[in-house]
């Protein structure tokens, strides 16, 4: 019964997590605030809050596990992708404890961790399944064989759905991150009040970058138009009142489109695969629309659909501890030479 102790640290979360014979034992994560002042996430800031939050966050995931660091049997660390520095932190310190307790290392896939958190709780899917991976820097379709065989057999080719969700709440005047308050107003306004367009992309591919600058041009002209029009701008003033009186119904029609984009080319991949058993993961995944879309399509389709929990969607360690887990039982460990990489294949 391995126990072994997880670490996420890939971008601007600082999360730690315990986990028993695959059974998450404690997740304790602290969110950086320090970037809402910036509207976005700060590299350096990142590394720096991870350096102040990693030992207590550690601390508090061993004792509300009800386990001291000797019981522990293995670490598990995001190695990548995400923001290096950030990456880094994690890294060294998972390093660190491994050289001091003396038990082995092991390096997850921050993407591949996402798509298992749907294996965290019952009930799970059976493979293989299908998962929409969708957060703030990724945005895929994935093939799930066995828990460590995947592909990605779909994926954005310019911006990821998170990003739609944190610029169109920017282009508001909302604060980072903004996918959570576009989903908030969403929910007051009418997904149907205005248009924009769902881009033909070939195959399993998504493009958000269309959608974006159609919002931009509908603001720009004060919902008159989404097609740039010289004559059609408003005034910086007009543009502000109208953002602000229609601010729900915004949200709510360009959170529809962001969601047809998405479940459209689902149901093409179940389609083309056969797979009816489909996931849902990343961020994006706590978006109540979303969960909501998902859930009639999957009636519609014949689907079984699963969504992990909440704290499990957006990043946190006990995805990595459960990837960890079935890389444990597969012998998968590795070495103290390990390094972080911003970038990664699958
Ligand atoms: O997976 P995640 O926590 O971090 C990355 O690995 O990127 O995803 C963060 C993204 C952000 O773009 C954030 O705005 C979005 O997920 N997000 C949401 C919601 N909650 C988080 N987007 C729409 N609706 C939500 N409720
Ligand atoms: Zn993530």
């Amino acid at each position: 019964m391995p126990i072994i102790l997880a670490i996420e640290s890939s971008c601007d979360e600082t999360s730690a997590a315990v986990c028993a014979d695959g059974k998450i034992l404690s997740n304790v994560t602290a969110t950086q605030k320090v970037h809402e002042q910036y509207g976005g996430v700060v590299p350096e800031l990142a590394s720096r809050a991870h350096m102040q939050h990693i030992v207590p966050v550690v601390d508090v995931a061993i004792k509300n596990a009800g386990i001291t660091l000797k019981d522990l049997n293995a670490i598990a660390f995001t190695q990548s992708p995400g923001l290096i520095g950030a990456l880094l932190v994690g890294t060294q310190f998972a390093k660190s404890l491994s050289l001091a307790l003396n038990i082995p290392l092991i390096a997850v896939h921050h993407m591949q961790a996402h798509v298992l958190a749907n294996l965290i709780e019952d009930p799970k899917p059976s493979f293989p399944f299908l998962c929409l991976t969708v957060s703030g820097g990724h945005t895929q379709i994935v093939l799930c064989e066995s828990p460590l065989e995947m592909k990605v057999i779909g994926q954005t080719i310019d911006d990821a759905a998170g990003e739609a969700f944190d610029k169109t709440a920017k282009m508001l005047g909302l604060p980072y991150p903004g996918g959570p308050l576009v989903d908030k107003y969403a929910r007051e306004g009418n997904p149907l009040a205005f248009k924009f367009p769902e881009p033909s992309i070939a195959g399993l591919d998504f493009s958000f970058s269309g959608l974006k600058t159609s919002i931009l041009y509908f603001l720009q002209n004060a919902g008159k138009s989404n097609v740039y029009k010289e004559s059609a701008i408003a005034t910086p003033e007009e543009v502000t009142a109208f953002t602000n009186e229609r601010m729900a119904d915004i949200s709510a029609s360009v959170q529809q489109r962001i969601i047809s984009i998405l479940l459209n080319k689902l149901k093409q991949a179940s389609v083309q695969t056969g797979i009816k058993d489909v996931c849902i993961a990343g961020g994006v995944s706590a978006n109540s629309g979303l969960r909501k879309a998902i859930q009639e399509m999957g009636e519609a389709q014949g689907w079984r659909v699963f969504i992990p929990k909440f704290e499990y969607c957006t990043d946190n360690a006990a995805m990595i501890a459960i990837t960890g887990y079935y890389k444990f039982l597969e012998g998968r460990f590795t070495d103290l030479g390990v390094s972080p990489t911003a970038r990664a294949e699958w």
